[in-house]
């Protein structure tokens, strides 16, 4: 259990769950959740004996749980032996059990870290049975187990969810890029027409046939073409710079998010990334989303280039002060290198040497770079490979000294 991974974590607490119930001799447990910060808890899982009697399912709102929740939320436990040892002031498990059951239960808190994450019950329907504090020390025990391992399976969704974030933002980038080239491209020739028709207009007023009507129609084309155009200008406005939010960041930040985020196709690609982050570098001023995209393009492109190698597969990721005003990032892989067949042309649309790639990855990476006021540029390593490098320009340019000995990474594996 302690190993499972996110994907195995369900089936292993159910069968836990049952390993444990046999084990006590007991009839139903079950596991609660609790969702995000709310003051609720949810069932989760169970495991049941057999020919138990009927049990009323999670969403039944046989009774208001409020109150049990929250003693349980609170890091309580309510354990009897026998109903008659049910609190009084709890009349409505009272209640309950006196309808469904079990004779004798413990509900104990789940606890992860310092946190309550949730709840589970145990009981037994058939007979009164007791509660030990070591038994009830050693439940708790096995639920921090399951409590930990929960949590592994919510930050993987948490961070799944992110990754879905950061391709929502590719998606826009790669359009922005994209619409807005179509505005500049389209607003020639629309304005081409524009004057060609105005021309066609003059002229056709000096010849004596139905000239209201290729008037009309022609003011009409100039109208559309006005329209089009104006319709152009709002979409490429949609996408501007402006809904961007600019806040001060840490690259070092940015570029440990990101590596967690890359972290498990890295290990299934049998590509081992090393970090040469300085400390206490100034910060930069962006866009945490649009920078973490410009990241992942680098080292989604590293990764793609190790493809090409069968072992020793490395990419590293360095953090360093450029000069004075400026810090760098620079990816570098061990992969075959830039080919040269496209090196002039990589930062243009639609360049890719990738059976399945895009050709825009570094184009809106650059876009992205240069709309923070920075730089990239790619060289080939000496001993193979290639190094993709951005700068951008320090938060607070005439302060604070690098206090890190170790050198920016130059291209090449060390
Ligand atoms: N680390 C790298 N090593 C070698 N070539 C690279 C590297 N990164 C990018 N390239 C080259 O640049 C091209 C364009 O990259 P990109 O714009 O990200 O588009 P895509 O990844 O869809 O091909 C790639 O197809 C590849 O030929
Ligand atoms: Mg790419």
């Amino acid at each position: 259990m302690a190993h499972a991974r996110a994907e195995e974590v369900d089936g292993q607490i159910a069968t836990w769950l049952g390993k444990i119930c046999a084990g006590l001799d007991l009839d139903r447990s079950a596991i609660y959740e609790r969702h995000a910060h709310e003051r609720k808890i949810r069932y989760y899982k169970t495991w049941t004996r057999a020919g138990s009697p009927p049990f009323p399912a999670s969403d039944d709102s046989v009774w208001d749980t409020e109150q049990l929740d929250a003693w349980l939320l609170a890091g309580k436990r309510l354990v009897y032996s026998r109903p008659s040892e049910i609190p009084a002031e709890f009349p409505d498990v009272r209640r309950f059990v006196g309808q469904y059951g079990p004779i004798s239960s413990a509900i104990l808190p789940m606890w992860a870290g310092g946190r309550v994450i949730g709840a589970a019950s145990f009981g037994r329907f058939r007979s009164p049975r007791k509660w030990s504090p070591q038994l009830l020390q050693r439940l708790e025990f096995a639920l921090r187990v399951f409590g930990s391992a929960i949590e592994r399976k919510q930050a993987e969704a948490a961070s799944r969810l992110a990754q879905e974030e950061l391709a929502l933002t590719q998606r826009r980038s790669i359009m922005a890029e994209l619409i807005g080239s179509l505005a500049h491209e389209l607003n020639q020739p629309l304005g081409a027409i524009m004057s060609n028709l105005g021309g066609l207009a003059r002229l056709l007023s000096r010849v004596n046939t139905d000239r209201a009507l290729a008037l009309q129609a022609i003011n009409n084309a100039m109208e559309d073409t006005k329209r089009a155009s104006e319709i152009m200008r709002r979409v490429r406005s949609m996408f501007k710079g402006n809904q961007t939010q600019k806040i001060e960041l840490d690259l070092g930040d940015l570029v440990n998010d990101v590596v967690r985020l890359v972290t498990r196709e890295a290990v299934e690609r049998d590509v081992a990334i090393h970090l040469d982050v300085q400390r206490l570098l100034p910060k930069v001023t962006g866009d945490h989303i649009l920078l973490q995209q410009c990241i992942l393009n680098l080292l989604m492109n590293a990764l793609d280039a190790c493809d090409g190698k069968s072992d020793h597969k490395r990419i590293t990721i360095g953090v360093a002060r450029e000069n004075s005003d400026a810090i760098a990032l620079t990816v570098s892989d061990n992969g075959p290198g830039i080919d040269q067949g496209v090196a002039r042309r990589l930062f243009e649309p639609f360049v890719t040497t990738k059976a399945n790639g895009m050709g825009l990855g570094l184009l809106v990476t650059r876009s992205i770079v240069e709309q923070h006021g920075g730089k990239i540029s790619c060289e080939s390593n000496p001993d193979g490979g290639a190094t993709f490098s951005f700068t951008l320009p320090a938060a607070n340019r005439k302060s604070h000294g690098s206090q890190s000995s170790r050198g920016r990474v130059k291209g090449g594996s060390r």
